[in-house]
């Protein structure tokens, strides 16, 4: 099997210590690293997350690099009101013993992108998108020998949930999310209109439960404590699950529907800052600079999620 070299650039949260867990559990892909931003919670947290959940991964062979703890041009917002004061609010995991590594995270994604194949190695953003564009700014020669960025970010249909805008990883960098998406890097892009189709039903949770193992019962009790929030703000039996669509369209692209689209963030407005306008209907004429995924095989993601975590 040929792997697929990956780093994950995250700001766990909840859904994004799921994503991490799947990756870890899928022999699909080859996980180079981890880098941490500033987002759901300040860097120094987002951080701590990430190490406790790859100890529960068992992968304390990765390097974890701490990046931006701000983003490049407005102040930082973060989401405690949805992911609670730790980040990870919903399981109490020990203090970790895997190190941070002392590199910062743009450093080490430029490291990584010139010791690999031009190519070869995919970007799996899960959170603001500050560490890729200060890669990029750093070097921007490692641009052409990034294989993919896969992210998740934005939304149209589905308006936004930070803002009616704007989803909240474009809406908290969105200098970086345009310096993203004009960066020619070739894009898969999550947004909301496919992630709120990703539904934590009570019957996906119990399933999840019955796995029985320290991951399958911390990843239950992370979406029944996630679901508090979501459920009530949009009315729907289980939280939408964004951050795991980026690992699951990896591992099993048919699961997703999308089409190639012109996609500009704004940057300047108050009132849409952070929105992503998404070409859909092809109106502007512009060329595409993203595949937006639109529509998802949900139960198929859940028996892919619940599979792969039961190997762990
Ligand atoms: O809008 C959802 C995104 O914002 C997810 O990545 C979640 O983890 C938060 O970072
Ligand atoms: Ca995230």
């Amino acid at each position: 099997m040929t792997r697929i070299p990956l780093l994950i650039d995250t700001d766990p949260g909840q859904d994004d210590a799921i994503a991490l867990l799947l990756a870890a559990a899928s022999p699909e892909l080859e996980l180079l690293g981890v880098t941490t931003v500033a987002g759901n919670v300040p860097l120094a947290l987002t951080t701590l997350n990430a190490r406790k959940v790859l100890e529960l991964a068992g992968r304390r062979d990765l390097p974890v690099c701490a990046g931006a703890d701000r983003p490049l041009d407005v102040p930082l917002v973060t989401a405690e009101h949805v992911h609670g004061d730790t980040g990870l609010d919903g399981v109490d995991l020990p203090a970790p013993t895997l190190p941070v590594d002392p590199r910062h995270a743009a450093d080490f994604i430029v490291q990584v992108l010139r010791e690999r194949a031009p190519g070869t190695v995919t970007l799996c953003p899960l959170g603001p998108l500050t560490n890729i564009a200060l890669a990029l700014r750093r070097a921007p020669d490692v641009a052409a020998r990034i294989r993919r960025i896969v992210l998740m970010g934005g939304g149209f249909f589905e308006g936004g949930n930070v803002t009616p805008a704007a989803e909240f990883n474009l809406y908290v960098d969105p200098q970086a999310a345009h310096e993203v998406f004009t960066s020619g890097v070739p894009i898969t892009m999550a947004p909301l209109d496919v992630t709120h189709q990703a539904l934590t039903r009570a019957d996906r949770i119990a399933a999840i439960r019955a796995l029985g193992s320290r991951a399958g019962d911390a990843v239950a009790a992370w979406m029944d404590f996630y679901e508090r929030y979501d459920e009530q703000k949009y009315g729907q039996d289980g939280a939408p699950l964004h951050d795991p669509c980026v690992i699951a369209w990896l591992l099993a692209p048919e699961l997703f529907q999308g089409r190639d689209c012109n996609v500009r963030i704004e940057v300047q407005s108050p009132l849409t800052r952070g929105m992503s306008v998404i070409d859909w209907w092809g109106a502007t004429g512009l060329p595409a600079n993203a595949q937006v995924l639109r529509h998802l095989d949900a139960d198929g993601f859940f028996a892919l999620l619940t599979e792969r975590l039961g190997r762990l």
